[in-house]
């Protein structure tokens, strides 16, 4: 099962992903994960990406490309995985569609979760991840039981750094820019998959568990 996660930032790709992974157990990779895991643990990686990040830009694509082909080639990912975040631009989905027909595969699923750039605005504000795990809340459509409190870990919610509003807005008008072409791409591969993402986070995953089931 190798499924990417298509969307705009804020459509839900963390929150289905995760879903997925547990469902069919597949690793769920995130290259926004692994650029924060780096930042946390102050690698040169880490320093690099932050500086994109900070300003809603892309790390540009020799930084990201040849991560993700290694960590799709170890073995907890010989049934498959599904990356969340990754590929972003035509380049990157030429480095992965090219690694991945180099043994005779392909992406099967690109899962384009649909939100209109309004709700995004509106949602991102409430968003809370955890600091510890990266478990992702909402204030009001996915509220943690205890304020302030990770349901998984325990760990404390924080508001992402890149998701000021002025911040989110730059992030949009990247996706559309950079990001947005890959639905094109991956619909002429005859692998994408929409799926609407305004609806209640269950009913997206239904959504998304009869695609991967058909
Ligand atoms: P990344 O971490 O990938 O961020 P993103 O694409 O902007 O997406 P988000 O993680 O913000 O949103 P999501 O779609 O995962 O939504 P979520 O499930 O959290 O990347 C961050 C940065 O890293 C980039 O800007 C770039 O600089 C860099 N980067 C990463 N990968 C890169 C790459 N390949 N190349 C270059 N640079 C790269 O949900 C959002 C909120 O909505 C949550 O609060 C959630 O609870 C809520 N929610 C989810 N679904 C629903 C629903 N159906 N209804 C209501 N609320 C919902
Ligand atoms: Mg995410
Ligand atoms: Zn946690």
């Amino acid at each position: 099962m190798k499924i990417i996660m298509l969307g705009a930032p804020g459509a839900g790709k963390g929150t289905q992903a995760k879903k997925i992974a547990a469902k069919y157990h597949v690793p769920h990779i995130s290259t926004g994960d692994i650029f924060r895991a780096n930042i946390k643990e102050g690698t040169e990686l880490g320093k690099k990406a932050q500086e994109y990040m900070d300003q809603g830009l892309l790390v540009p694509d020799e930084l990201v490309c040849d991560l993700v082909v290694d960590r799709i080639h170890k073995d907890d990912c010989e049934n498959g995985f599904i990356l969340d975040g990754f590929p972003r631009t035509i380049p990157q989905a030429d480095a992965l569609d090219g690694a991945l027909a180099q043994n005779g595969e392909k992406i099967e699923y690109a899962i384009d979760v649909e939100v209109p750039d309004e709700n995004i605005i509106k949602r991102m504000a409430g968003r809370r991840s955890c600091k510890d795990c990266g478990a992702i809340f909402h204030l009001v459509y996915n509220p943690p039981k205890k304020e302030n409190c990770c349901d998984v870990c325990g760990g404390p919610l924080v508001l992402r750094d890149d998701d000021k509003e002025e911040t989110v807005k730059k992030r949009l008008d990247v996706y559309h820019e950079q990001t947005a072409p890959l639905i094109d791409h991956y619909k002429k591969a005859g692998s994408l998959y929409e799926v609407d993402g305004t609806q209640d986070i269950n009913v997206v995953f239904e959504e998304i568990e009869s695609i991967l089931e058909a």
